[in-house]
C-alpha cells in the first residue's frame, strides 16, 4: 500500500505535499497578520513599534493572498483529492466551509489593500513611505475598512468552525483526517 494513503476503510487520501504546506503555511500568515494588528495597540501613536506592527500586518497579509492565489491555481491543476467519506450533509458542509475560507483569505487582503491604496496617504512600510497609484477617496478608504474589520469576525468563525469539526474528526470520529494535511 502506498505509506502516503490512510487504510482503505478511512479511504481518506492526502492533499498533495506542496497544498499540506501551504494549508499550514496560511494559518501561520493569518496568525501573524491578526497577532500584528492586535498588539499595534500596545504601543503609542506614531511610535516605531506601533508601525512595525501596522507593517507586519500587511505583510502576512499579502503573504496569504500570495499563498491563496498559488492554492487555487495549484487545486486546478493537481489531480482532485477524494473527498473525506461521510454523510452527504457532512461533505458538503465541509465543502461550503473550504469555500468561505477561500472567499475570506482572498477578499480579505484585497479589501486591506485597497483601504490603504485609496486612503490617500503614503503608506508606512518597515520605515519606505510608498506612494498610492490610485487617487484619494477617503469615505471608500473608510467603507472598505469597516468591511474589512466585519471580514475579520467572519474570519474566526469560520476558521474556528473549520478547526472545531477537524478535531471533532480527529478524536471523536477517530478517522485521522489530520493525515490528510500532515
Ligand atoms: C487560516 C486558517 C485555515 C485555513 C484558511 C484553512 C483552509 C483549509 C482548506 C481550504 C482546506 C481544504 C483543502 C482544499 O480542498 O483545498 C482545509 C483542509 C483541512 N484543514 Fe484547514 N484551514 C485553516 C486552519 C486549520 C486548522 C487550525 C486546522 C486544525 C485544527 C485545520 C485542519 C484541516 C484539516 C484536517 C483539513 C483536511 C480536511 C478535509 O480534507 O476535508 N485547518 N483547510
Ligand atoms: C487574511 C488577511 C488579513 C486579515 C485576517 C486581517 C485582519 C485584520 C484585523 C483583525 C484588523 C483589526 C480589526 C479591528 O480592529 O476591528 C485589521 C485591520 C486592518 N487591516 Fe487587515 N487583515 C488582513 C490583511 C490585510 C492587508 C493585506 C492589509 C493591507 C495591506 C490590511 C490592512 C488593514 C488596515 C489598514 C486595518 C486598519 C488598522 C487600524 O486602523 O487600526 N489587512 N485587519
Amino acid at each position: 500500500m502506498n505509506p502516503d494513503r490512510a487504510p482503505d476503510h478511512m479511504s481518506a487520501d492526502k492533499y498533495p505535499a506542496i497544498l499540506r504546506y501551504v494549508h499550514w503555511l496560511v494559518l501561520l500568515a493569518v496568525v501573524l497578520a491578526v497577532a500584528a494588528i492586535q498588539v499595534q495597540d500596545l504601543f503609542p501613536r506614531g511610535s516605531t513599534g506601533r508601525l512595525f506592527m501596522r507593517s507586519s500586518h500587511y505583510a502576512a497579509g499579502v503573504a496569504v493572498l500570495v499563498l491563496m492565489t498559488l492554492r487555487v491555481f495549484l487545486r486546478a491543476w493537481l489531480p482532485a483529492t477524494a473527498p473525506v467519506p461521510g454523510a452527504a450533509w457532512m461533505q458538503r458542509s465541509a465543502q461550503l466551509t473550504h469555500l468561505v475560507l477561500y472567499i475570506l483569505m482572498l477578499a480579505m487582503p484585497v479589501l486591506g489593500i485597497a483601504t490603504v491604496l485609496y486612503a490617500g496617504k503614503p503608506i508606512a512600510f518597515y520605515g519606505l513611505d510608498l506612494y498610492s497609484p490610485l487617487q484619494e477617496n477617503q469615505p471608500l478608504s473608510r467603507l472598505l475598512k469597516e468591511i474589512h474589520e466585519t471580514g475579520a469576525t467572519f474570519v474566526y468563525i469560520a476558521v474556528g468552525l473549520h478547526a472545531v469539526a477537524a478535531l471533532w474528526h480527529q478524536f471523536v470520529v477517530r478517522d485521522h483526517i489530520f493525515r490528510r494535511v500532515l
